[in-house]
């Protein structure tokens, strides 16, 4: 773990020493190391652990040397599950929820997800990457330097070519990586009620050939559900997905069992999300295939939801679970990560481990980034967080405190609130 890679050629930008790791690799609970370095050469992590074992080499080598004061350092987070780009606001549905009427109800009604549509529709460019890029620092004040940004909110070529255009210029333009989305089969926009098969062809023969063709997206995805799309559309979408030669990932058993886990399992999806209708025979299929859980604790909550995805299961089974804030107007209107953390503890079982491990390894793995981002690791991008906090539980524990000291994207600082200035 600790040696050196071939791709070190003498040049260290920056030696963080005197610090504490959270490496989330490794058979310690957290990856822990205690009074460790760490080096970066080239926006790569180049060397890690114990400064006793530190090349004195190393040390010479190093043109900046970052004292960390006994801070932690964990993985930059990763939110693998977001809508951040979206027009207008859903504060009324939300007042309108509180009086009983249920999220299927408003969405049946022509509310919810297509009220965000019309605004979208609306917006220009300028206008939503201003709103996402203040909900993107956000996070990013939280220690995310991953984030995954879907579309879904134009369900016509122009506009889910827009959202896509401002998620890339977003990860241009702040120091995060983005990882693009296209979710067309979101909801049905309303030039196609009553044709929703109709619509499943429109995206599969007009829309996502223009999104491969222009590179806009990793990923495919859909909302699969009674309020959605059927199991059979989404086989249509993801058969259309793979011949593009795009990775699939899915909105499955949220609200209900439609059989999307197994169905995502199938097509070797690297994330089947929400889950908390999640039968044994998809949890099994997921099993499998290596598809990552991922649980979205902010809908759950805002949704007042009383099934919780089947947590021990999964564990049983062995299922990687990874955590994301499902940042949107709707379902989850949250711009926390950590809070997220805690939301995953308190609300759906997970230790303070597996919610750190939720939006660092397991996070990479459901985006398909697990060789470069996710762990503190020799070889892997150096994004780190540096947190003010006595253990790496703390980082679920609080709400609201944000321990955050300072960001560290491709090994450039990119917020620091400390003293010392790590
Ligand atoms: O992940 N379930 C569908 N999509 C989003 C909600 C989007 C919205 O309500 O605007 C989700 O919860
Ligand atoms: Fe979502």
């Amino acid at each position: 773990m600790n040696s050196l890679p071939v791709e070190y050629d003498g040049a260290i930008d920056t030696l963080f020493i005197n610090a504490n790791l959270a490496t989330m690799a490794g058979r310690e609970p957290y990856g822990r190391m205690h009074e460790a370095a760490l080096a970066v050469s080239r926006g790569k992590i180049v060397w890690l652990g114990e400064s006793k074992g530190l090349p004195p080499a190393l040390l010479s080598a190093a043109k900046t040397v970052e004292d960390v004061d006994g801070h932690w350092i964990t993985p930059g987070l990763i939110d693998c599950h977001t809508h951040i780009v979206w027009g207008g606001t859903r504060a009324d549905e939300f007042e309108k929820r509180l009086t009983g009427v249920s999220y299927a109800q408003i969405a049946r009604e022509g509310g919810g997800i297509l009220s965000t549509v019309k605004a979208t529709r609306k917006a220009s460019p300028d206008d939503l990457f201003s709103d996402a890029s203040r909900r993107l620092a956000s996070l990013m004040t939280e220690g995310v330097t991953t984030v995954e940004i879907k579309s879904g909110y134009g369900l016509d070529l122009n506009t889910e070519v827009k959202m896509l255009e401002v998620a890339h210029r977003l990860g241009v333009e702040l120091e995060a990586d983005v990882v693009p989305t296209f979710l067309g089969a979101h909801a049905l926009p309303p030039e196609y009620k009553g044709r929703s098969d109709d619509y499943i062809d429109f995206i599969c023969r007009e829309v996502l050939p223009v999104v491969a063709k222009k590179n806009l997206a990793e990923f495919v995805d859909a909302f699969c559900e009674t309020i959605g799309f059927t199991a059979d559309q989404t086989h249509r979408v993801f058969t259309a997905a793979g011949r593009l030669g795009l990775g699939v990932k899915l909105h499955a058993e949220q609200l209900s069992d439609q059989g999307g886990a197994e169905l995502a399992a199938r097509f070797g999806a690297c994330s089947a999300d929400h889950l908390e209708y999640l039968s044994e025979k998809g949890a099994r299929a997921m099993a499998a295939a290596g598809t990552v859980a991922v649980l979205l604790p902010g809908a759950f909550y805002y949704l007042g939801e009383t099934r919780k995805p089947p947590v021990d299961r999964i564990r049983e089974l062995r299922i990687p679970i990874a955590i994301s804030t499902d940042c949107n107007p709707g379902s989850s209107p949250v711009g926390s990560i950590l809070t997220i953390m805690n939301m995953a503890c308190t609300l759906l079982d997970l230790t303070p481990e597996e919610a750190l491990a939720g939006v660092t390894r397991h996070a990479a793995k459901a985006l398909g980034i697990g060789d470069s981002k996710g762990t503190l690791s020799v070889g892997k991008q150096a994004d780190l967080a540096v947190w003010d906090i006595a253990s790496p539980a703390e980082l679920a524990y609080g709400v609201g405190f944000n321990p955050c000291l300072g960001v560290i994207y491709r090994g450039k600082k990119v917020m620091s609130r400390s003293a010392t200035g790590v």
